[in-house]
């Protein structure tokens, strides 16, 4: 299995990292415009092959697509991160451009791949590069679900600590869905239990309304603190999907994917759970939302199609 991860910045190298120490890949590409980046990246990761015990050949190139031919999955991460202050959507006109280059270079040596797309706004970016490909839906994937499930795993097991708890994140199960956006994302509150206790009998809505809008800005409060846009858990988030497609795990992991009467919805990319495999999208689950969480869904919906329409040009016809 091969994967290319376009953009060696922070999130594409340390996705590029989490994919080497996991091991299941054969080799990975790290490409990105500016010289020597890659290549010193992927050197360093290398020369812990030793010490973590993998195989994974990590390479890196300038701008040479001809090495990322034959992909299997290719995570697209470029473009500009934000700083802070900035929403995701403020991105819109300088990554749609990136983008819309890189998947059609990619395209050209890896017909068969399937796209991880990182770059933000990235509900919008997947929608961009699904409509401008107009490659079938199974393999255009947006990553956003994963990390911001993740994030609300963390938060709430600091509520439940709060409360007294001894709760870890992964003793947490928490599912976010909708757009990957700080306003408009939805923590499902009501699926989300601690060992299988719902955590709606456990913590005060003080405590859970805290870990929903702390979910919220989770990535702004990153933003704010390290004055760009966090790498670790964007990195390993879609290392993640990478694995569940390689392994074809079946496994499910909320994404940004194509909606085509899915949750009453067309002709929109945003975060639903789905069922990744060997195909990349295999299926997805369809939840049934009710009262609050149904209205704010149907907000993000909104919010979602709003940013398309500001795709413009990129869009192409
Ligand atoms: C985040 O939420 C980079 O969008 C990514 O941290």
């Amino acid at each position: 299995m091969k994967v290319t991860v376009v953009g060696a910045g922070n999130v594409g190298a340390t996705a590029a990292n989490v994919l080497a120490t996991k091991g299941f890949a054969s080799e990975v590409v790290l490409i990105d415009i500016k010289e020597g980046l890659s290549e010193g990246k992927a050197m360093d990761i290398m020369q812990t092959a030793h010490m973590l015990n993998f195989n994974t050949k990590v390479t890196g190139v300038t701008n040479d697509y001809a090495a990322t031919a034959g992909s299997h999955v290719i995570i697209i991460t470029s473009g500009i991160p934000r700083k802070p202050g900035m929403s995701r959507e403020d991105l819109i006109g300088v990554n749609a451009g990136i983008v819309g280059g890189v998947m059609n270079s990619c395209l050209e040596h890896s017909p068969e791949a399937i796209f991880i797309i990182v770059s933000n706004p990235m509900d919008a970016m997947t929608y961009l590069a699904l409509k401008n490909s107009k490659l079938p839906r199974n393999r255009i994937l947006g990553q956003g679900g994963m990390l911001d499930s993740s994030r609300f795993r963390y938060f709430l097991s600091k509520a439940l600590q709060k409360a007294g708890y001894n709760a870890t994140p992964t003793d947490v199960d928490g599912m976010v869905i909708g757009g990957h956006s700080d306003k408009t994302m939805v923590p499902l509150v009501s699926l989300a239990t601690y060992k299988g206790i719902p955590v709606t009998q456990l913590l005060s809505q003080e405590l859970i309304t805290e870990a929903v809008e702390q979910t919220k800005v989770g990535g702004a409060t990153l933003t704010k603190l390290l004055g760009t846009s966090a790498w670790y858990a964007p990195g390993a988030a879609a290392a993640s999907m990478v694995e569940a497609i390689a392994l074809d795990a079946n496994k499910l992991i909320p994404s940004c994917v194509y909606l085509d009467g899915e949750y009453g919805e067309k002709d929109l990319c945003i975060g639903v759970p789905v069922i990744l495999g060997k195909n990349g999208l295999e299926k997805i689950v369809e939840l049934k939302l009710e009262g609050d969480e149904k209205a704010k869904f149907d907000e993000s919906v909104a919010a979602a199609r709003e940013t398309n329409s500001r795709l413009g040009d990129a869009l192409k016809a």
